[in-house]
C-alpha cells in the first residue's frame, strides 16, 4: 500500500504529522504501508517554483493513495493565479481524475454543545455530501478577466457534460444504497440550464436504482434546510461549487470544521484523502490545530482505497474514545474538558488504538 504524503502549508505539516504517526502505529501492528512525502501548494512554489511540481505528480500517480494536509496562505495571494497553492490542489484533483468527493458530516454526541445549532436539531446528525470535483465552474472555459467596451469583465463558465453528471450520480446512488437509501440532488434548475441538465440526468440515472428514493432541491433552499432541519438529509449530491459551499455549511453543524475528513476518488479506487478545512495560517506552527479530521481522513483511506475496514474502524473507534475521555483541541474545547495541543491529541488517539 503506497501512500504519497503531502503535508502542504500552514497547519498541514502538523496535522499530517499526527495522521502519519497513527498510520505508523498500525504499521507496527502489521499493516503493510509505505509512505513517501512530497511538496504541494505554497511550499512547492517556494521550493520548486510551482504548486504541483513534476516530482510530486510522478509520486502521486504511482501511489495508491494520497494523504494531504492543506494548502494556501496569505503570502501567496498576490502571486499570479497559476502559481497559487489552490491551483496545485485543483491540479492534482484533475490530474488524478478524482471526480468523486465524499464529505461525511457526522456529529459526535460528545460535541453536541460545540455546534452552533440547538442540540435537538443536530443530535445524531449523519449526512454524506457527494460533491463532483473535477468539473463545473471551477474548470469551465472560457474563463478570465478581459476588457469589453472599455471596462473589465470577469468570466467563468459553468459547464457539465452528461457523462460527468452520470458518473457522479452513480457514485451517489451507490453510497445511498449503503446507507438509508435516500438521495437528495441539489441544483439551481430554476435559473441555470447547466443544472437543468444535471437534474434531468440524475433523474434518468435513478431508474437504475429503484430502491433509492431520489429527491431534488434548489441550492438556496438546501442551504436553508441544512440549518433548519439537517436531519432530513442522508446523502446529498451536487456539483463542484455548490458542494464546496454546502460542505462548509454542513461542517459547522457538527461543531468544528476541524473534525471532518474527506475522500476524493477516481473510478478505480485510487483516492486523495484530506480534511475539509484549510491551512489555517493564523494558528500554523503553534501546535494547537485539531488533527482529528486528518486522522479520520487516513481512516477513510484505509476503508476506500485499501479495503482495510478493521483498521479504519480502529482509528474511528479511537477518535470516539478520546472524545469520550474528554480530550479537546481549542476549536472544540468547552469548560470541563481537557484542552490539548495537536501532538497530545495524536498521542491520545494512538494510546486509544
Ligand atoms: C475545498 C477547498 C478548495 C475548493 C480550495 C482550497 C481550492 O475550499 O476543498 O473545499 O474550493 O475546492
Ligand atoms: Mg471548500
Amino acid at each position: 500500500m503506497k501512500i504519497c504524503v503531502l503535508p502542504g502549508d500552514g497547519i498541514g505539516p502538523e496535522i499530517v504529522g499526527q495522521a502519519v504517526r497513527v498510520l505508523e502505529a498500525l504499521r507496527s501492528d502489521g499493516l503493510k504501508l509505505e509512505m513517501e512525502t512530497a511538496l504541494l501548494g505554497g511550499c512547492a512554489v517556494d521550493q520548486a517554483g510551482e504548486p504541483y511540481p513534476e516530482a510530486t505528480r510522478r509520486l502521486a500517480r504511482e501511489a495508491d493513495a494520497v494523504l494531504l494536509g492543506a494548502v494556501g496562505g496569505p503570502q501567496y495571494d498576490t502571486l499570479p493565479r497559476e502559481k497559487r497553492p489552490e491551483r496545485g490542489l485543483l491540479g492534482i484533483r484533475k490530474d488524478l481524475g478524482l471526480f468523486a468527493n465524499l464529505r461525511p458530516a457526522m456529529l459526535y454526541p460528545e460535541l453536541a454543545n460545540a455546534s452552533s445549532l440547538k442540540p435537538e436539531i443536530v443530535a445524531g446528525l449523519d449526512i454524506l455530501i457527494v460533491r463532483e470535483l473535477t468539473g463545473d465552474i471551477y474548470f469551465g472555459e472560457p474563463r478570465g478577466i478581459e476588457t469589453r467596451d472599455g471596462q473589465r469583465v470577469g468570466i467563468n463558465t459553468m459547464i457539465y457534460s452528461e457523462a460527468e453528471i452520470r458518473r457522479i450520480a452513480c457514485v451517489a446512488f451507490g453510497a445511498a444504497r449503503k446507507r438509508s437509501r435516500r438521495l437528495c440532488s441539489v441544483d439551481k434548475m430554476n435559473v441555470l440550464e447547466c443544472t437543468q441538465l444535471w437534474r434531468d440526468v440524475v433523474t434518468d440515472v435513478a431508474r437504475d436504482y429503484p430502491d433509492v428514493e431520489l429527491s431534488h432541491m434548489l441550492v438556496d433552499n438546501a442551504a436553508m434546510q441544512l440549518v433548519r432541519n439537517p436531519k432530513q438529509f442522508d446523502v446529498m449530491v451536487t456539483g463542484n461549487m455548490f458542494g464546496d459551499i454546502l460542505s462548509d455549511e454542513a461542517s459547522m453543524l457538527t461543531g468544528s470544521i476541524g473534525m471532518l475528513p474527506s475522500a476524493s476518488l477516481d473510478d478505480k479506487g485510487k483516492g486523495l484523502y484530506e480534511p475539509i478545512h484549510g491551512s489555517a495560517p493564523d494558528i500554523a506552527g503553534k501546535g494547537v490545530a485539531n488533527p482529528l479530521a486528518t486522522i479520520l481522513s487516513a481512516a477513510m483511506m484505509l476503508r476506500y482505497t485499501f479495503s482495510q475496514e478493521t483498521a479504519a474502524a480502529r482509528i474511528e473507534g479511537a477518535v470516539k474514545k478520546v472524545l469520550g475521555q474528554g480530550y479537546r483541541t481549542a476549536d472544540i474545547y468547552e469548560a470541563g474538558t481537557k484542552k490539548v495541543g495537536t501532538k497530545e491529541m495524536g498521542d491520545a488517539v494512538i494510546a486509544a488504538l
